[in-house]
């Protein structure tokens, strides 16, 4: 029995989006799901209540920043991180590969792991699958990810091979090092843009099988069309009775794509950044607030959204006025907002898969989102 586990409750035959349930230690959620990222033990703004209450289940926080700030060792002594942020709901820890990755000369990578200095206060530092596992266990995470490197756009052939190959055997430490029983061990498949390199890192993962793949390395900066192609390719390969995680997507018009191909689980940042650069999400697309068409705009942000801010009324006038005049409560309304948006989205979602009706949902969703 392991600690993660992936009920498949229904598949699209049309485009192979699925609707499924995750069980993990805390709690089970339905899939496809967005994770609201909490870098730092904390959803910027946001308390764990406003969480549970904007439908959120799981949420993502980061092996880098804590590892530098507070210590593992602080958070192990405050009962793990559940506790220490007063979260009971699901956790899935990102495993510092990707933040380490992009320090860019501030890093060295060798087999072993990656020697790099704090962004805090200079100090050298060691990460490697071992310490990743080390510090996530401490952590208690329900969901723990390989520690792997994210290969950057773009990168020649040799180079994503060596670093693949490398991420895969790291694959492997990080599955011997993980001895919790209540945490699951999640491999992200790699292989840059090249399809050859994307098949056998996720033949080489699922040999180690993990009770869940993610999908790493896309949205880098490559074209669009090139991000579904590798998408396409990858997820094809991908155990049915496993969830997939597609990391680091998190806008409207990409969450549709992904779940379209069969993805389960989403996080960004995306969110709750705009939303403290003063922009709202909706079903029309991006509302910049600061924008002087909102001076005398007394509607709520969408109509209909059931989120804290809509359903209090509070108006897009005096959004704009909170934003312009740098008022936190602005920018909390904002997150609340967007946070709400996209748990009611991925809703959405789901039960067009459950009544047979993605395609139609995402040809109507299209039809009205403006980028
Ligand atoms: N977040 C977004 N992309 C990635 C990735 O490729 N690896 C990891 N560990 N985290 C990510
Ligand atoms: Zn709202």
């Amino acid at each position: 029995m392991t600690a993660i586990t992936y009920e498949l409750i229904k598949k699209d035959e049309a485009t192979g989006a699925r609707a499924g349930i995750l069980h993990t230690p805390h709690g089970s959620f339905p899939t496809p799901i967005f994770m609201p990222v909490g870098t730092q033990a904390s959803v910027k703004g946001v308390s764990p209540d406003e969480l549970k209450e904007l439908g959120a289940g799981v949420i993502l926080s980061n092996t880098y920043h804590l590892f530098l700030r507070p210590g593992m060792d602080l958070v192990r002594e405050a009962g793990g991180l559940h506790r220490f942020m007063n979260w009971d709901g699901a956790i899935l820890t990102d495993s510092g590969g990707f933040q380490v990755f992009s320090l860019g000369d501030l890093r060295k990578i060798t087999e072993d792991g990656v020697t790099f200095r704090s962004h805090i206060d200079g100090s050298k530092k060691f990460l490697s699958p071992e310490v990743s596992m080390e510090v996530q266990m401490a952590l208690g995470s329900d969901i723990v990810m390989a520690f792997d490197e994210c290969v950057p756009y773009p990168a020649d052939y040799e180079y994503a091979k060596t670093s693949t190959e490398r991420t895969t055997r790291w694959a492997k430490r990080c599955k011997d090092a993980m001895t919790s029983e209540s945490q699951g061990l999640f491999g992200i498949v790699q292989g840059g843009m090249y399809k050859d390199l994307r098949e056998k890192s996720v033949a080489d993962l699922v040999e180690l099988d993990f009770p869940g793949y993610a999908v790493g390395g896309l949205s880098v900066g490559e074209p669009k069309e090139l991000m579904y192609e590798m998408l396409g390719l990858t997820v094809h390969l991908l155990p049915e009775d496993k969830p997939r995680y597609l990391m680091g997507v998190g806008t409207p018009d990409y969450l549709l794509e992904g779940v379209m191909y069969g993805i389960d689980m989403f996080d960004c940042v995306f969110p709750t950044r705009v939303a403290r650069n003063g922009m709202a999400m909706t079903h029309e697309g991006r509302l910049v607030m600061k924008n002087a068409a909102y001076t005398r705009d007394f509607s709520v942000l969408e109509e209909g959204c059931g989120c804290y801010a809509c359903r209090n009324g509070y108006t897009r006038a005096y959004i704009r006025h909170l934003v312009r005049a740098e008022e936190i409560f602005g920018l909390r309304l904002l997150t609340l907002h967007n946070l709400y948006f996209l748990q009611a989205f991925m809703r959405e979602m789901r039960e067009a898969i459950l009544a047979d009706a993605f395609s139609d949902f995402r040809a109507k969703f299209l039809a009205r989102y403006q980028k």
